[in-house]
C-alpha cells in the first residue's frame, strides 16, 4: 500500500472507490453507517454514499429517522466500507454536518420519481401498522404531486461526515494485513501506519 498511500486520503478514496465500481457486482457506494445516542449506545445500518470530496462523505435520509435524531442529538459518525472484490475495507470517523437546502435540493431532483414519491410516504423508522397504510400514503402522494416536479419534503435531506480519520486497510497473506491510518491535524494529514 506505500505506492498508493499519499498524503490525501480523500485522493486515494477516490482511487479505491473507481476501483469498487469497477469490481464490485453491485452498490460500490453501500456503507455501514454507525451513530450513537448521548449517551453512547451505538447503532449502526447502511446507506448509500452519494457524494465525496474535500468536505467529506455524504449521504441522504428522512430527518426524523432513528439515525438523524441520534446524529442531531450527538453529531459523532463512523462508516465502514468493505469491497468483497477487493479485499479492502475503509473506516471514516469524525462528525457531520447538514448538507446545504440547495445541494439537498439538486440530490432530491435527481432521484427517480418514484423514490421521491417513496420519500414523502416513509415516516422512516416510525411503526407501521402494515404494508396497506405504507401503501395508502404512496397513492396518496402520487395523487398530490401527479403533475410536475416532486418538491423535496422539508424532512427529507442529508449529512456529510467530516473525517478526522480516515483508514485503509488492504487484505495480505496469512492475516498481515497493510493498514494505513489517516488522521487529520489542522489542514493537513498525518498517516500511521497499524499492526493487522
Ligand atoms: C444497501 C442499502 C442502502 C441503503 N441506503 C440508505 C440510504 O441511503 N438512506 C437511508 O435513509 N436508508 C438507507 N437504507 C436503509 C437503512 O439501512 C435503514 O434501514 C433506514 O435508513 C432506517 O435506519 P434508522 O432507523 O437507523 O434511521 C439502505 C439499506 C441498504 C441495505
Amino acid at each position: 500500500m506505500s505506492a498508493i498511500a499519499g498524503d490525501d486520503p480523500i485522493a486515494l478514496f477516490h482511487l479505491w472507490f473507481a476501483d469498487a465500481e469497477k469490481s464490485e457486482p453491485a452498490l460500490p457506494n453501500a456503507v455501514a453507517l454507525a451513530t450513537a445516542t448521548p449517551s453512547a449506545a451505538p447503532s449502526v445500518r447502511m446507506v448509500l454514499l452519494k457524494e465525496v470530496d474535500a468536505r467529506g462523505f455524504a449521504f441522504y435520509t428522512n430527518l426524523e429517522s432513528r439515525k438523524a435524531t441520534e446524529l442531531k442529538a450527538n453529531p459523532q459518525a463512523a462508516m465502514c466500507f468493505h469491497w468483497k472484490s477487493l479485499h479492502r475495507q475503509v473506516r471514516v470517523e469524525g462528525r457531520v454536518e447538514p448538507v446545504g437546502d440547495e445541494e439537498a435540493d439538486d440530490y432530491f431532483a435527481t432521484r427517480e420519481r418514484l423514490s421521491q414519491i417513496g420519500a414523502w410516504a416513509s415516516k422512516q423508522s416510525r411503526p407501521l401498522e402494515g404494508r396497506f397504510e405504507l401503501e395508502k400514503r404512496v397513492a396518496e402522494f402520487t395523487a398530490r404531486f401527479h403533475v410536475g416536479r416532486v418538491p423535496r419534503p422539508d424532512f427529507w435531506s442529508g449529512f456529510r461526515l467530516v473525517p478526522h480519520a480516515v483508514e485503509f486497510w488492504q487484505q495480505q497473506s496469512f492475516r498481515l494485513h497493510d493498514r494505513v491510518v489517516y488522521h487529520r491535524r489542522g489542514d493537513a494529514w498525518v498517516t500511521e501506519r497499524l499492526y493487522p
